[in-house]
């Protein structure tokens, strides 16, 4: 069985987890390689609602085996109630990797702290404590699971780790130093808790692999939040590309062998940054959904900035990753309207620039709307003409099959193109 990552193409909140959970009924292993609870999925199974942040949404299916790996950053108190709100046995369904980094409340403060600080430059983030855990995971500041769960490491850690803290939180902002003893006492009980999860998640997804069984490798936030390759300040800070997948979970590339990028029909951003098909005024009071519950962030409750559907940055996204298949989400969205505008270059450029995105002028191309309910679609063949027009347009900029296609959040409103 061949082992897939599903990553985002754009921003984040592509529907991953919608396609994850579909892919996950034939899946034995799914795998989350980075990011930490700045993420969120909501997954609708009949009328009951999950919210995921750091556990694959896969763990629904009961023969699954989730892996949280060594490159996400885990909040405890986090990843805790998420295990108790799922109210089902995690034993040996669980596993977390010893090397994922821990989430600190000094990490969740120095979020906030430095966005107030950025003002106007503010990158808008989920004040999860993620950049500030990563960046310290990268001076070799942090903490990680293995220590979590030590007592004595823990408390070794913090030690060396605090006193640098407690300055940076003086003398940067002001802000009275975070008690020792404090985090010591509550981190230790959390780490108790978390303990029997442990496990060398590296080699179980190895002997998978040998054994030909299929891993799923599940993305979080989009191709464009990557702290390398995306839009840079404004960015998350780990590597959500499908290269990370590989890095993130300590298994190399030729592990995966499939690459299924997300794209929503339309694009969407949370946070701040450079948007250039980004609606407003009057064209965003006239798009379908601009107003609804389905187009808030699930972790923050944020709204969604919206605009049309931007080709050259899918293009440069499936680059990115590598992508082989395309999963087209959402589009039902787009049912009502009489026209739909997709860009189809940037005004001067020939390819997605690494600046001054924010000055870009989008050219678009208008394709027909379809005028007509999609939402009790379930095959290719019931799609209204024109809808099929739309998605053969993404294939043909990108030269890559869109395999994948949903038109509404119910589990069995997504299918695939042939069977
Ligand atoms: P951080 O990851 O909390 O540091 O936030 C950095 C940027 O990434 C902000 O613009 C966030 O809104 C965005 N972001 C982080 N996680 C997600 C996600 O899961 N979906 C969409 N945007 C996200």
């Amino acid at each position: 069985m061949k082992s897939v990552a599903v990553i985002g193409m754009q921003w984040g909140d592509e529907g991953k987890g919608k396609v994850i959970d579909l892919l996950s009924e034939k899946a034995l292993h799914i795998a989350r390689a980075q990011g930490g609870n700045n993420a969120g999925h909501t997954i609708v199974v009949g009328n009951k609602e999950y919210r995921f942040h750091l556990i694959p949404s896969g763990i629904l299916y009961p023969k699954t085996k989730c892996y949280i790996g060594g490159g996400t950053v885990i909040d405890p108190t986090s990843l805790l109630s998420e295990m108790d709100a799922l109210q089902i046995s995690l034993k040996n369904r669980l596993f977390i990797s010893p090397y994922a980094h821990i989430v600190f409340p000094y990490h969740r403060l120095l979020d906030k702290l430095a966005e107030q600080a950025k003002g106007q430059a503010a990158v808008g983030t989920t004040g999860r404590g993620i950049g500030p855990c990563y960046a310290d995971k990268a001076a070799r500041n942090g903490i990680r699971v293995a220590e979590l769960v030590d007592g004595g490491l823990l408390r070794d850690r913090l030690e060396a780790v605090l006193p640098r803290k407690n300055e940076e939180l003086k003398k940067l902002y002001g802000h009275e130093p975070v008690s020792g003893a404090d985090i010591f006492r509550e981190y230790a009980t959390l780490g108790q808790k978390l303990a029997p999860f442990v496990a060398p998640v590296e080699e179980m997804l190895y002997v998978a692999r040998k054994q030909g069984e299929m891993i799923l490798f599940e993305g979080a936030q989009g191709a464009l939040l990557d702290v390398t390759f995306g839009t840079y300040p404004y960015v998350t800070s780990s590597c959500t590309l499908s290269g990370g997948a590989s890095a993130g979970m300590g298994v190399g590339p030729t592990a995966i062998d499939e690459v299924l990028g997300v794209a929503k029909a339309y694009t969407t951003r949370v946070g701040n940054g450079p948007f250039p098909t980004e609606l407003s005024g009057a064209e965003l009071s006239r798009f379908p959904d601009h107003n609804t519950s389905r187009e808030v962030g699930t972790t923050t409750g944020r709204k969604r900035r919206i605009g049309w559907l931007d080709l050259v940055l899918l293009k440069h996204t499936a680059c990115l990753n590598g992508v082989t298949k395309i999963a087209v989400t959402k589009l039902d969205i787009l049912d009502g309207l009489d026209e739909i505008l997709v860009c189809t270059k940037y005004t001067g450029l020939d390819r997605f620039p690494a600046t001054g995105l924010e000055k870009i002028k989008p050219e678009y191309k208008t394709l027909p709307g379809w005028k007509t309910s999609t939402k009790q679609v379930r095959s290719w063949k019931e799609l209204p003409k024109a809808a099929q027009h739309y998605v053969h347009c993404i294939e043909q900029a990108l030269e890559i099959p869109v395999a994948l296609i949903s038109v509404g959040p119910e589990r069995e409103s997504s299918f695939w193109r042939e069977a």
